[in-house]
This record gives C-alpha cells, structure tokens and sequence, in this order.
C-alpha cells in the first residue's frame, strides 16, 4: 500500500477508503483529515458514484482515535480548530448522497468512533474493539461522539461510555445498535465484496432517494418527513430506473440499472 493518508480503490462507482497510519493505528492527524477532505473534494464531484465504503489499514485497527500526539501541545483555540476541521470534514462524508459504511477491522476508539458514527453503518471484524475514552486523557469526545452517539443508541448507553470511557467488544457494539453486524475478521473482505457488488448493482437513484428520505427525515416531524418520503417515492417514477426494475420482474430477468 502507497504512503498516502487516505488510500483510494475505485470498483465501479463503489469507491473504498482506507485510512492509511497502521504504524500510529491508523490515528486521525492532521494530515489524515486534510486527505480526507479533499477526497470528499472529489467525491462530491462524481455523480457516477454509487457507494463508499470505509476502512483501516492493516489487521489490528479501524481507526485507534484522534491523534495524541499531535493534540497533547494544543491550546484551546488550536483544539477548536482541529476539531471543527475534522467535524466539518466528517460532517460531508455523512452528506455524500449515497450509501457511507465502515467496516471496522478492529481497534475503533474515540475519533474512530465518531468516523464510525459519521457512516450510515457499521459492520465489525469479531475482534473490534469500540469506546468513547477521551475521559481517560482529560477531554470529551469532539468529533461528533457526544451527539451522533446517542442519537445512534440512545442517550443513557452514550452517557455510560462517554462517562466511564470503557471500552466494549463487537458483540456489545452489536446489541446497543453501534454496529449491524458482527463476523470473524477473514469474513470482513468477502463481506466488503458482497456489499460492493449489492449496493453497485441496485438503482443508483433509488438508493440515494432512500437515503435522503432517511436522513432528511429524521431532522423532521412525521408528517412532514412522510410527505418528503411521497415526494421522493414519485419521484422514481420520472426517471428511467423504475420502469427498468419493475419491467426487469415482469419479464423474469435481472434489471440493468
Ligand atoms: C496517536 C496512537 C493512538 C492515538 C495508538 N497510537 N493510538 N498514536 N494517537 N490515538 C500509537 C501508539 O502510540 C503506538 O505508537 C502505536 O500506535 C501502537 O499502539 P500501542 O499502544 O503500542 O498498541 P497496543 O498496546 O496494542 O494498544 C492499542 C490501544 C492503544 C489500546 C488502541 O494504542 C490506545 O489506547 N490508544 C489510544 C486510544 C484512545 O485513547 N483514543 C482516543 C483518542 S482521543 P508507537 O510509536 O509507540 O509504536 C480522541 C478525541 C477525538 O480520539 C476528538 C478530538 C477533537
């Protein structure tokens, strides 16, 4: 693998991630949040794009936190800066307008977690590890964690790991609603495949229709969000991708979108 921060693969308009620092377990500096950025600077400027999927490099983590190193001489305001950099960045991953998911391939702590939590989803190696410990070094989780957590399982569950800083395994991460699935750690790849050829293969104006509905609708009351699902719905309807899947089952063939 090359030496740049964020690896890109491309398969199809199903483009794959990799947060690339294995040596500092793949740690978000700087640099990694800069990479970032312009990534999405390209990504955001597709309109072939089908999905992304995130990852760590190596065997041994997701992605370990915000670096520590970098942040032990901050000063306030530099702290701010960092954080607002790395919250406005993860803050465009979650608003690309297709499927975002993070398959964590282990230690997953801190900013990793909140890059975890920026994804629509998360499926797990069995070997991940996940925790909100920035308590333990004398701040609070600032790249997200405190809001996206709770929303993501509930006030009380991100209260109790914000608060005591614990870390829990991918089988607890499983039950609280922080990840999808769980799988053994060589399963991962052949998962990230499957999901590739799956969310590459389905309309892509739909899945994004879908996606917006959800996220859009979350932010609003049940019947203006049931509205914007109608408006969406119908919208399907003048575009090319729905007379192809609907025709596709009529004929008992696979549709071509
Ligand atoms: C910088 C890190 C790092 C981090 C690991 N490393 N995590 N460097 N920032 N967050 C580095 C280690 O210093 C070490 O470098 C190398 O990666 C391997 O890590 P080890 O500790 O030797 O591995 P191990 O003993 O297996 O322990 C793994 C670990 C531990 C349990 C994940 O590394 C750990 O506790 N890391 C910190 C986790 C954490 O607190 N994350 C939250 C950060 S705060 P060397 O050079 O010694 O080999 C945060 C705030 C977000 O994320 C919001 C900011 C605004």
């Amino acid at each position: 693998m090359s030496e740049q921060p964020i690896e890109v693969q491309d398969n199809a308009g199903v483009v794959r991630l990799t947060v690339n620092r294995p040596k500092a377990l793949n740690a978000l500096n700087s640099d990694v949040i800069a990479a970032l950025a312009a990534t999405l600077d390209e990504l955001e400027a597709r309109n072939d794009l089908r999905a992304v999927l995130i990852t760590g490099a190596g065997e041994k983590a997701f992605v370990a936190g915000a670096d520590i190193t970098e942040m032990r001489d901050k000063s306030a305001p530099q702290a701010r800066d960092f954080a607002g950099q790395a919250l406005a960045t993860l803050k465009r991953l979650e608003a690309l307008p297709v499927p975002v998911v993070a398959l964590v391939n282990g230690f997953c702590l801190g900013g990793g977690c909140e890059l975890a939590l920026a994804c629509d989803w998360a499926v797990a190696s069995d070997n991940a590890v996940f925790g909100q410990p920035e308590v333990l070094l004398g701040v609070i989780p600032g790249f997200g964690g405190t809001q996206r957590l709770p929303r993501r399982v509930g006030p009380a569950m991100a209260l109790d790991l914000v608060t005591t800083g614990r870390k829990i395994d991918a089988n607890e991460a499983l039950r609280i609603g922080l990840v999808n699935r769980v799988m053994p750690q060589a399963e991962l790849e052949d998962y990230a495949a499957e999901l590739t050829k799956q969310l590459g293969g389905n309309g892509p104006q739909a899945v994004r229709g879908a996606k917006q509905a959800v996220h859009d609708g979350m932010d609003q009351d049940l019947d203006s969000a049931l509205a914007l699902e109608t408006s969406l719905f119908a919208l399907c309807f003048a575009g090319e991708e729905q007379r192809e899947g609907m025709s596709a089952f009529v004929e008992k063939r696979k549709p071509n979108f």
